[in-house]
């Protein structure tokens, strides 16, 4: 387990997953029902931008920098909320300044968006991650922090008692089999849980994104995409959110949100909005 959040925190796979994470926050929590939401591989909770790994890497000042510095004229609503929530986060280290001190993890964005009442266990596995995690909930006794498997825990209390819930599975994709753990892990949901709302993120390699788009098509996601112009050796260069069980008018926003995104973060920049036809590639772009 070497993969560190930190390194990669604020870059272009964040921003096409947090703004997805925000609206199916924003759209699950605004029927008056209680929520649960289970982040299965949750990371540190928050991470420095200024300093450290995130500074090494550059890598958020290629995703969320260019759009906290776009123009607001124009700006799709879930991506107002989107930076909204960013910005809110990161006035807790200090006033507004011209550029971002710490940005927020899943853990935090999901917790920024919970009511009084709703229900938030996050889980992860490395030591250290976990520590940093309990540390940012430290008092906070809306979110339940357990150093566990994600995979594991998922199985274990799916389905919630809420009977309505969101659940974001974001693994680092260290292992040749995580698509397969992945796929496990939403069938396993799905016979539990039918009805909840699954969001899982992958990184777009080679064919067996692809693939394993094909092998969703059973259940009907929503598939979010977005490919970077340029391909750097070793550099991850295209990302994907499936979302199964989308709620109502979530398609809608993606549709207008991710495109705007691909233009605002450079030339060449692709964004995808589809459905997998069953047993077929997906396509490669169609904004
Ligand atoms: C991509 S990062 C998570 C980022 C986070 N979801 C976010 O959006 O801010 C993946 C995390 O999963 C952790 N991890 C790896 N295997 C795990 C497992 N089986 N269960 C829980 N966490 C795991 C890693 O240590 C890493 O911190």
């Amino acid at each position: 387990m070497n993969y560190r959040h930190g390194y990669h925190a604020g870059n272009f796979a964040d921003v096409l997953k947090h703004t997805a994470l925000c609206e199916l926050l924003r759209l699950l929590t605004a029927k008056d029902k209680k929520l649960f939401v289970l982040d299965t591989h949750a990371g540190a909770g928050g991470y420095a931008l200024g300093e450290g790994p995130a500074r090494r890497t550059g890598e958020a000042e290629a995703g969320i920098a260019r759009l906290v510095a776009a123009p607001r004229a124009g700006m799709p609503s879930a991506v107002v909320r989107y930076l909204a929530a960013v910005a809110a986060y990161d006035r807790k280290f200090g006033p507004a300044a011209d550029a971002l001190r710490r940005y927020p993890g899943s853990p935090r964005l999901v917790r920024a968006a919970l009511r009084p009442g709703d229900r938030f266990i996050a889980c992860e596995l490395h030591p250290a991650e976990a520590l940093a995690l309990k540390r940012e909930f430290a008092g906070d006794r809306a979110v339940e922090v357990r150093q566990a498997d994600g995979y594991k825990v998922l199985k274990a209390l799916l389905p919630p008692p809420e009977r309505r819930g969101l659940v974001l599975i974001d693994p680092p994709f260290e292992t040749q089999d995580e698509f397969e753990r992945l796929l496990r892990a939403l069938r396993q949901g799905v016979r539990r849980f039918a009805t909840g709302c699954y969001a899982l993120w992958y990184p777009i390699k080679d064919e067996a994104a692809a693939a394993f788009a094909g092998e969703l098509a059973a259940f009907k996601p929503l598939i979010l995409e977005l490919h970077l112009a340029t391909v750097e050796p070793g550099k991850l260069a295209a990302s994907a959110l499936a979302v199964v069980n989308p709620p109502w008018r979530f398609e809608e926003a993606m549709r207008e949100a991710l495109p705007w995104i691909a233009d605002r973060l450079g030339t060449g920049v692709r964004a995808a909005v589809f459905a997998p036809p069953a047993n077929a590639p997906a396509p490669a772009s169609s904004a």
